[in-house]
């Protein structure tokens, strides 16, 4: 009897080795050790044994049962696993594979056109001790409305169509204005700083529009500070961009949050007369809104295209290509 159960043993090995599924496996498992499996009905002869038989067969047959137990949850891993792998191996995809077609910039040879015009603003602006700030994209009514004198029945909120979040409150910034409120909270006048960045509007693209463009904003408070200060600051970084004295206007121009407004517009041999910036002098209400007593201090603000300034600089005739991520277009430029 005991030689039978060895052998038993080894043709369940065989079986086992040679099944292909967990079906299989679990079909051997019932043909051994359910209750009308082969192991089940050695077991089940015990009773017909001398005791010392019983005892030697029943000892070396619970130890077969256990045996095959361990065997058949080895063989259930090992097919599971062995599907896991053959899975995986039908969905793998080589991440490191280069496609020859596909230039990821690494070795552009330049910056973007925007970075190279942005920058220099900079350079400018820091030259003249103004400090550069960077406000959130994704705003509230308060910042890019409400606190610069646009309360929410105001008609000017139509002249920027806006990218609303769900809530009604959160917005896309449709200007770089609302850093003016940020930089009022954060600093005590006198102070000067400029905030170049993206701004979004709902607006249908051509080539001379997009729905995400840059601007340049800039403020400036600080006791007596009147137009001459705007107009010295203006010309001053205009010059410095177009590397040439420049003839400048202002013209009356309707903004909320500067009183009086205006349009800034900028005169060359080239190119004519070019509108260019709004500015003017900050309202008291923005100001209060701001923490800032305005009897005390008084301020200009400006905004400008950036997109528009490098286009002349670098004579681009569509807006679209700034965002077009194509490298062709952006590895073309280099700092003047
Ligand atoms: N925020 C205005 C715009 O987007 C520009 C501006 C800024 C005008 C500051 C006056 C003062 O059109």
């Amino acid at each position: 009897m005991s030689e039978k159960l060895d052998l038993l043993y080894q043709e369940f090995q065989q079986a086992l080795c040679g099944s292909a599924s967990r079906a299989e496996t679990l079909d051997l498992k019932a043909g051994y050790l359910g209750s009308k499996g082969k192991l089940s009905s050695i077991l089940k002869s015990l009773k017909d044994m001398s005791p010392e038989e019983r005892k030697q067969v029943g000892s070396k047959s619970n130890e077969y049962k256990n045996k095959i137990e361990a065997d058949i949850s080895a063989k259930l891993q090992a097919l599971d696993s062995e599907e896991i792998s053959k899975k995986l191996e039908k969905q793998w995809v080589d991440v490191t594979l280069k496609d020859s077609n596909l230039d990821l910039g690494l070795n552009a040879a330049g910056y973007h056109p925007v970075t190279l015009v942005q920058r220099e603003i900079e350079d400018i602006f820091s030259s003249m001790g103004f400090d550069i700030l960077d406000g959130p994209h994704i705003e509230d009514d308060w910042h890019n409305f409400g606190a610069l004198n646009i309360p929410s029945d105001h008609p000017a909120r139509d002249m920027q169509d806006t990218l609303w979040f769900p809530d009604g409150v959160h917005l896309l910034r449709t200007h770089t204005s609302p850093v003016q409120v940020r930089g009022m909270e954060s600093k005590k006048p006198p102070f000067k700083f400029i905030v170049p960045g993206k701004v979004f509007r709902a607006e249908r693209t051509d080539a001379s529009h997009e729905t995400v463009f840059h601007q340049v904003e800039g403020m400036m408070v600080d006791k007596n500070i009147t137009v001459s200060n705007l107009i010295y600051f203006m010309k001053t970084m205009l010059s410095e961009i177009f590397k040439q004295d420049v003839k400048i206007q202002l013209r009356p121009g309707f903004f909320p949050f500067v009183e009086p407004g205006f349009e800034l517009d900028m005169y060359t041999e080239q190119l004519g007369w070019l509108e260019l910036i709004g500015c003017g002098m900050t309202h008291p209400n923005v100001l209060r809104a701001g923490g800032i007593d305005p009897d005390k201090y008084s301020g200009f603000a400006f905004g400008m295209g950036l997109d528009r300034l490098v286009m002349m600089r670098y004579a681009i005739n569509d807006v679209r290509l700034i965002h077009s991520a194509d490298l062709r277009f952006i590895s073309q430029f280099r700092s003047f």
